[in-house]
C-alpha cells in the first residue's frame, strides 16, 4: 500500500492546538487554518461566551450547582471562517464582551465545572463534525478530539506570555497580566475533568523564541508530513 492509500483525507484534517493562556495560540491557530484553507475553532471563545451569560443572568460564577444548573440554557454558536471568526450567545454577537475583565477573571472556575465541559464538548464536536479545521484550547487533543491528525502543545515563557498579553491589551500593567496568567494556569492545569495537559501524540512547540511567523510555519509542516496530499490553501 502506498502513503497516498493510508493518508486521511486533506478535507477531514483536524489540528488541534493546546497549551497555556498567552502562549499565541489563537494568533497561530487562524494563521495555520488561513494557510491551509482550513476552518477555525477557538473553544476558549465558547467558555468565555458561557462565563459572559452566567455574569449577565446575575448567577454566582463560584456557585458549582447554579452554574452546573444552568449550563444548558445559553444558546452558544461559533461561526468558523479564520478570517473573521465569530462568537454569539441567543443570537447576539458578544466578540467584545467576552474579552473583558470580569469574563477573564470568572472564566477559569467556570470551565471547571464538569457540566459546562460536558455542554460545551457536544457543541465543539458538532463544529468539528467532518473536519477540515483547526482547533484551540486546553483538552482538544487529550479530550475533544484525540483522533485528531496534527496535535500541537504550545507553550512560552511566562515572561514572553505576559509582554505579548498586556501589548494585545494596549499597555496593561506586565506584573498584574503575568500573575492572572499564572492564576488562570494555575486552575486549568489543577481542575479534575480535563485538565491543561499535553495529548499523547502531541508535538511541544514553545514560542518563547519564535516569530509567529515561524510557528505558524513548524505546523504547516506538521500537517503536510501527515498529510503529503495537503497543499496550501486547498
Ligand atoms: O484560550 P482562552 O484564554 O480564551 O480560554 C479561556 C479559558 O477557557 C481558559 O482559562 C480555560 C478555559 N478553556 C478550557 O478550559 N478548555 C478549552 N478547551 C478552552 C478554554
Amino acid at each position: 500500500m502506498s502513503s497516498a492509500d493510508t493518508a486521511p483525507d486533506p478535507g477531514s484534517l483536524v489540528i488541534a492546538v493546546d497549551g497555556t493562556s498567552g502562549s499565541g495560540k489563537s494568533s497561530t491557530s487562524r494563521g495555520v487554518a488561513e494557510r491551509l484553507g482550513l476552518r477555525y475553532l477557538d473553544t476558549g471563545a465558547m467558555f468565555r461566551a458561557m462565563t459572559w451569560w452566567l455574569l449577565r443572568e446575575g448567577i454566582d460564577v463560584r456557585d458549582v450547582a447554579a452554574v452546573a444548573a444552568a449550563a444548558g440554557r445559553p444558546r452558544i454558536e461559533s461561526g468558523t471562517d479564520p478570517l473573521a471568526p465569530t462568537i454569539t450567545v441567543d443570537g447576539v454577537d458578544v466578540s467584545v464582551e467576552i474579552r473583558g475583565e470580569d469574563v477573564t477573571a470568572a472564566v477559569s472556575p467556570v470551565s471547571a465545572v464538569p457540566e459546562v465541559r460536558a455542554r460545551l464538548l457536544e457543541l465543539q464536536r458538532d463544529v468539528i463534525g467532518d473536519g477540515g479545521i483547526v482547533v484551540e484550547g486546553r483538552d482538544i487533543g487529550s479530550v475533544v478530539w484525540p483522533q485528531a491528525e496534527v496535535k500541537v502543545y504550545l507553550s512560552a515563557d511566562p515572561d514572553a506570555r505576559a509582554a505579548r498579553r498586556a501589548a494585545e491589551e494596549g499597555g496593561s500593567d506586565l506584573a498584574l497580566t503575568q500573575e492572572s496568567l499564572l492564576e488562570r494556569d494555575r486552575i486549568d492545569s489543577g481542575r479534575a475533568t480535563a485538565p491543561l495537559t499535553m495529548a499523547d501524540g502531541a508535538v511541544h512547540v514553545d514560542s518563547t523564541h519564535l516569530t509567529l511567523a515561524e510557528v505558524i510555519e513548524s505546523i504547516v509542516a506538521l500537517a503536510v508530513r501527515v498529510l503529503p496530499g495537503a497543499r496550501e490553501g486547498s
